[in-house]
């Protein structure tokens, strides 16, 4: 497999590495990617856009405002375009503003604004890459999906000796190879997740519902679609947008997820309920809002709302893999491992209370119970990671 029709935006930031860039420019262009360098002015002072626009075969983008060629969203062109973002070298100062959200050039404008996966090469003195602020930089970005490529050990250009130096330029070409060629776990299969908080009317303008987010269900979501599933999204009301290609089904109710899971369940290899829906519903709608005027107190009746997991152990074929979530206060494995059983899940994370609350949380801390009640406790990491390390563990089950 080549990286014939890939379309690449190759970055390039002031680092003395720079003079190796135009050697990866030439790799990835042999091997059939279209090549599209961005500068820093920086890196201009390293080498030259007149050696880049040669081996790239395109004109350098630089200028955020330029005074010709002018297009007024060319960073956002340029976000789209990209299937992959390679930044090498990528200098402290450069992995400082992506990991701040600063955008001040054409570049970190770009990666800014792209969806596409971006590939960073920090390149600088080992003083530079060990310092702590550079290290957790490094380390939000890598939570945040960006792919770091660690850098070599050795002699660097200032005569020192450590971790720092850009890896040479067949080595990154591989990277990005390997990075498209990467078999994706879950390709034909089906996946189906539940998102969301569930809410059930009391009246016209009023509801009973939950602190869920959604996040941790949309992050499912996107790592299923990411491992090659076909992703459809079940989704209470959230203030989230999925990614492009991943399929949105908006309910209210648990009993309108339950009818949407029921449906979509038929069509599915796996489904991940990480939804909450509500496990109370009022015993009778009013029709008119319920007014405030003259009264002291209300009391309002509840009954339990259905139980979607129960009602699919019936339908649930053999291959099918169901995964459900668990948010307990107390006896936390223990109440987990009997969902478990209770529900025939084939894998369970449980959430407990006592580890801090995940609701609206960016990060969470969980533990994986699997068929055979054996527990694994993860660390607290941000639900994207999260995500991806259920998925892995999900495409093993199939
Ligand atoms: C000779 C020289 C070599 C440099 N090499 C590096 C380097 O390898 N890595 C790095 O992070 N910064 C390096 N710097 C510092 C950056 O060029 C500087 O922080 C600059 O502001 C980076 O701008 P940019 O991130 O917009 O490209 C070097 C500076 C000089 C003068």
């Amino acid at each position: 497999m080549s990286l014939k029709n890939r379309k690449i935006i190759v970055g390039i930031t002031g680092g003395i590495a720079a003079y190796k860039t135009p050697g990866l420019i030439r790799l990835l262009k042999k091997d059939g990617a279209e090549v599209q360098a961005v500068m820093t002015d920086a890196a201009t002072k390293f080498i030259t856009e007149l050696t880049i626009e040669t081996v790239s075969q395109r004109p350098v983008a630089r200028e955020m405002f330029p005074k010709t060629r002018y297009v007024a969203t060319h960073h956002i062109d340029l976000a789209e375009w990209a299937d992959i973002f390679v930044v090498a070298p990528a200098t402290a100062n450069f992995v400082g503003k992506i990991a701040s959200g600063i955008c001040d050039d054409l570049l970190t404008t770009v990666i800014c604004a792209t969806k596409s996966p971006v590939m960073i090469s920090p390149s600088m003195n080992s003083n530079m890459y060990l310092n702590p602020i550079t290290q957790n930089n490094l380390k939000k970005l890598k939570s945040l999906g960006y792919i770091i490529l660690d850098p070599n050990v050795g002699e660097m250009a200032c005569e020192t000796y450590g971790p720092g130096r850009m890896p040479e330029p067949h080595e990154i070409h591989q990277f990005v190879r390997q990075f498209f060629e990467k078999k994706k776990s879950l390709s034909k299969k089906k996946v189906l997740v539940t998102a969301g908080p569930c809410r059930e009317p009391i009246d016209p303008v009023r509801f009973i519902s939950n602190r869920s987010s959604g996040k941790m269900g949309f992050a499912l979501a996107l790592a299923a679609h990411n491992a090659g599933a076909e992703v459809t999204l079940i989704s209470g009301p959230t203030s989230l947008a999925p990614e492009p290609g991943i399929e949105l089904i908006n309910v209210e109710t648990t009993e309108q997820m339950h009818k949407a899971v029921q449906r979509e369940f038929k069509k599915s290899h796996i489904l991940i309920m990480a939804a909450a829906p509500a496990d109370f519903k009022a015993g009778k709608i009013a029709g008119e809002k319920i007014k405030k005027a003259q009264r002291k107190s209300l009391s309002l009746s509840l009954s339990t709302t259905i139980d979607i997991l129960e009602g699919l152990k019936k339908t649930k074929k053999k291959g099918q893999v169901v995964v459900g979530f668990a948010l307990e206060t107390d006896n936390a494995l223990k109440n987990a491992r009997a969902k478990l059983k209770s529900k025939d899940l084939d894998l369970i994370i449980v959430n407990s209370l006592k580890d801090g609350a995940p609701f609206d949380s960016d990060s969470n801390k969980v533990t994986l119970v699997g068929r055979t009640g054996r527990a694994e406790s993860l660390p607290q990491m941000s639900k994207r990671e999260l995500a991806e390390i259920i998925v892995t563990k999900i495409s093993k089950l199939k």
